[in-house]
C-alpha cells in the first residue's frame, strides 16, 4: 500500500511510503521537468542490489552515479573532499539534486554533501535499511563524525522528500534489522507505550521478518518521528528526547573508533544504561526496567558490553552535542512512553551505570 505522509515545519516535505525505486524518475519529472542532472550516491553493496531499478527511471535525465566504500568511518570530512572532487568533474552545479541511495551513513554523508556544496544543492533520502527509513531520512539531520566525536559537523537540512520502497528490507542483513528495531525501541520507550506494546506481542513475527508486520512497525515508529520533528524542527524543545541512548551509545561508537560497535547496538546498550539510570532515580520501576531489558534481548540486541574502563567512556561523554556550559545533559525515561532531560546527573551516577552494564 501507497502512503504519503507530509512532515511539517519551515521547510516541510513529504514522505512517501511503499513506492517502486524505478517509480522516482517519473515524479521528479512531473515535480520538476523533465529536464535536469542527478547525482545518485551511493556504496557498491547498494549499487549492486538497487541502482538499476532506479537508474531505469530516470533515463530521460543526465544522471552520474558515485559510490563511496560501504563504512561508518566514510562519515567524514575526507570524503566530503572527495566527493566535491567527483561532483565537479560531473559538472554538478546549483541545479544538480543529490539522490541519497542507502542506509543512514549514506543519507548522512550526502545530506551534509549537499547542504554545502555550492552553497548548498537539492536532495532527496531514499532509505535502504530499516533505521534510515524509520529514522534517519526523517528529520533534516545530517553530518559526518570526527575522531573526537560522533555527527560533530553537521546542519539541519531538510531533503526535498523522502522516497521508502519497503522492498529493499528484503535483502537486509538480519543484523541491520536489529539495528533499526533498536531506534523503533527508542522510539516506544520515548514516546508511544502501545508502540511497544505492539513489538512485545509481535516479537516472533519480528523474528521471523513477517512483511505485513515490519511495515506496521516501520509505520507506528516513522509516525513517532514525524510527530516530534514536525513540532521541533531544530531540537529546540522535545526533539532532543530523540537522543535517548545516545549519549552512551555514541561514546561506545567513538571508543571503538566507529569500527566496532553499529549505531543500531550501541542505542541498544544505552537504551539499557539510561533505563539502569533512571530506575537508581525511581523514574522506572523494576519491572519497566526489566521489559525493556527483556524486549531487546529477545530481538537479539545487546544489554551488556565486555569490561573496560568506564571513565575513558564517561571522557568521550564530554563531548556529546546535547551537552550544556560543561554539564552533561542526558535523556532519560520516565516510564515506558515518556521521557525527560536531565541537566544534574553526576559523574559518579553515570559510572555506576557503566559498570551495571559491564559484563
Ligand atoms: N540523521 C539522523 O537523524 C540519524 C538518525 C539515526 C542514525 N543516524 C546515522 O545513521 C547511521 C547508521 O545507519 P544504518 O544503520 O542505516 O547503517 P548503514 O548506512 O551503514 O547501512 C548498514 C549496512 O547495510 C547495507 N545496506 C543498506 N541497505 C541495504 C539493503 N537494502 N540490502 C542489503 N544491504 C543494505 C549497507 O551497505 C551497510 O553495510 C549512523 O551513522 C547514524 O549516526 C542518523
Amino acid at each position: 500500500m501507497r502512503q504519503r505522509i507530509d512532515v511539517g515545519g519551515t521547510h516541510g516535505y513529504p514522505l512517501f511510503l511503499g513506492v517502486p525505486l524505478e517509480e522516482l524518475g517519473p515524479y521528479l519529472e512531473n515535480r520538476y521537468g523533465g529536464k535536469g542532472h542527478y547525482l545518485v550516491i551511493t556504496n557498491p553493496v547498494i549499487a549492486d542490489l538497487y541502482s538499476e531499478k532506479l537508474l531505469e527511471g530516470l533515463k530521460s535525465f543526465r544522471v552520474d552515479l558515485i559510490t563511496v566504500p560501504d563504512s561508518e568511518e566514510e562519515k567524514s570530512l575526507d570524503r566530503i573532499s572527495k566527493l566535491t572532487e567527483q561532483a565537479l568533474r560531473c559538472r554538478a552545479d546549483r541545479d544538480t539534486m543529490v539522490l541519497a541511495l542507502g542506509g543512514g551513513v549514506i543519507g548522512d554523508l550526502s545530506g551534509f554533501f549537499a547542504s554545502i556544496y555550492v552553497r548548498g544543492i537539492r536532495y532527496i533520502h531514499i532509505p535502504t535499511t530499516l533505521l534510515a527509513q524509520i529514522d534517519s531520512s526523517i528529520g533534516g539531520k545530517v553530518a559526518v563524525n570526527h575522531s573526537s566525536g560522533k555527527n560533530l559537523l553537521g546542519s539541519f537540512y531538510p531533503p526535498q522528500a523522502v522516497w521508502t520502497d519497503y522492498t529493499t528490507l528484503t535483502t537486509l542483513p538480519w543484523e541491520e534489522i536489529q539495528n533499526g528495531l533498536a531506534e523503533t525501541i527508542k522510539h516506544a520507550v520515548v514516546a508511544d507505550p502501545m508502540l511497544f506494546d505492539f513489538i512485545e506481542d509481535h516479537t516472533n513475527d519480528i523474528l521471523n521478518r513477517d512483511i505485513k508486520i515490519m511495515k506496521e512497525l516501520a509505520m507506528r515508529s516513522m509516525a513517532v518521528k514525524v510527530k516530534i520533528v514536525t513540532d521541533d524542527e531544530k531540537e529546540q524543545g522535545n526533539r532532543i528526547l530523540l537522543n535517548l541512548g545516545h549519549s552512551f551509545g555514541h561514546a561506545l561508537e567513538t571508543d571503538e573508533a566507529y569500527k566496532g560497535v553499529s549505531h543500531g547496538k550501541g542505542v541498544s546498550i544505552g537504551l539499557v544504561a539510561v533505563a539502569i539510570l533512571a530506575y537508581e532515580r525511581n523514574l522506572v520501576s523494576e519491572k519497566q526496567l526489566e521489559r525493556i531489558v527483556n524486549l531487546l534481548t529477545k530481538l537479539g540486541l545487546p544489554t551488556k558490553i565486555a569490561d573496560r574502563d568506564p571513565q575513558i567512556l564517561l571522557q568521550l561523554m564530554a563531548a556529546d552535542k546535547k551537552n550544556k556550559a560543561g554539564n552533561k545533559v542526558l535523556i532519560l525515561p520516565v516510564g515506558i512512553g515518556k521521557a525527560s532531560v536531565a541537566n544534574d546527573c553526576e559523574d559518579d551516577e553515570i559510572v555506576r551505570a557503566w559498570k551495571k552494564i559491564m559484563n
